[in-house]
């Protein structure tokens, strides 16, 4: 009986082994991808520039890429749009851009931007964080007859128009943040890095 008794022990006792020698050879396969794999999301984390192509997208449509964790939006906006932006300022809440955390100095004109066609925007409402809808629709029902295209936050209500400035009377109190971009060619753009000029 106690022979039995050690064999199965010793027989538990090398399964057991068995198992982390087996957990071990995982580990080491496991480290060196996580080696390489990590520095670069952390580097993306702590906010390395990305590099969007918007060469697809079409006059009036809107493409979302990922920076620093938040959503940056680019709308290629229409020459309507562009015509229509000095329309909305006095109802706005800081038409002309004066608040001068929420942009880089080359985003403090009219369209906010860099070039007229082309909005850069941080897609997290100035209220409490979450993100807008974007409404380019002009005078749709539920926005009135006002609306001549812009973002609509679904949280509590705030609104901007297509350049990322606040409307009056809503509780988000800043215009959108324009994140540091600059022009890599006529349709790439670098997000997060502007060279110096912010
Ligand atoms: S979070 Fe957008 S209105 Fe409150």
């Amino acid at each position: 009986m106690s022979t039995d008794g050690v064999d199965t022990s010793r027989r538990r006792f090398l399964t057991a082994a068995t198992a982390v020698v087996g957990a071990v050879g995982v580990a080491g396969v496991a480290v060196p991808f996580l080696g390489s794999w990590w520095p670069s999301a952390r580097t993306a984390a702590a906010g390395a520039p990305v590099e969007a192509d918007f060469s697809k997208l079409e006059e009036g449509a809107m493409m979302t890429v990922e920076w620093r964790g938040k959503p940056v939006w680019l709308v290629r906006r229409t020459k309507q749009n562009i015509e229509d932006l000095p329309k909305l300022n006095s109802v706005l809440r800081d038409p002309k851009s004066e608040v001068e955390s929420q942009q880089p100095p080359y985003a403090q004109n009219e369209t906010r931007s860099r070039k007229p066609e082309l909005a850069v925007l941080v897609g997290i409402c100035t209220h409490l964080g979450c993100s807008p809808t974007y409404r380019p629709e002009i005078a749709p029902a539920d926005l009135g007859p006002d609306w001549l295209g812009g973002f609509f936050c679904p949280c509590h209500g705030s609104r901007f128009d297509l350049a990322g400035r606040v409307y009056q009377g809503v509780p988000a109190p800043t215009n959108l943040v324009v994140p540091p971009y600059m022009f890599l060619s006529d349709t790439r753009v670098l997000i997060g890095d502007d060279k110096g000029e912010a």
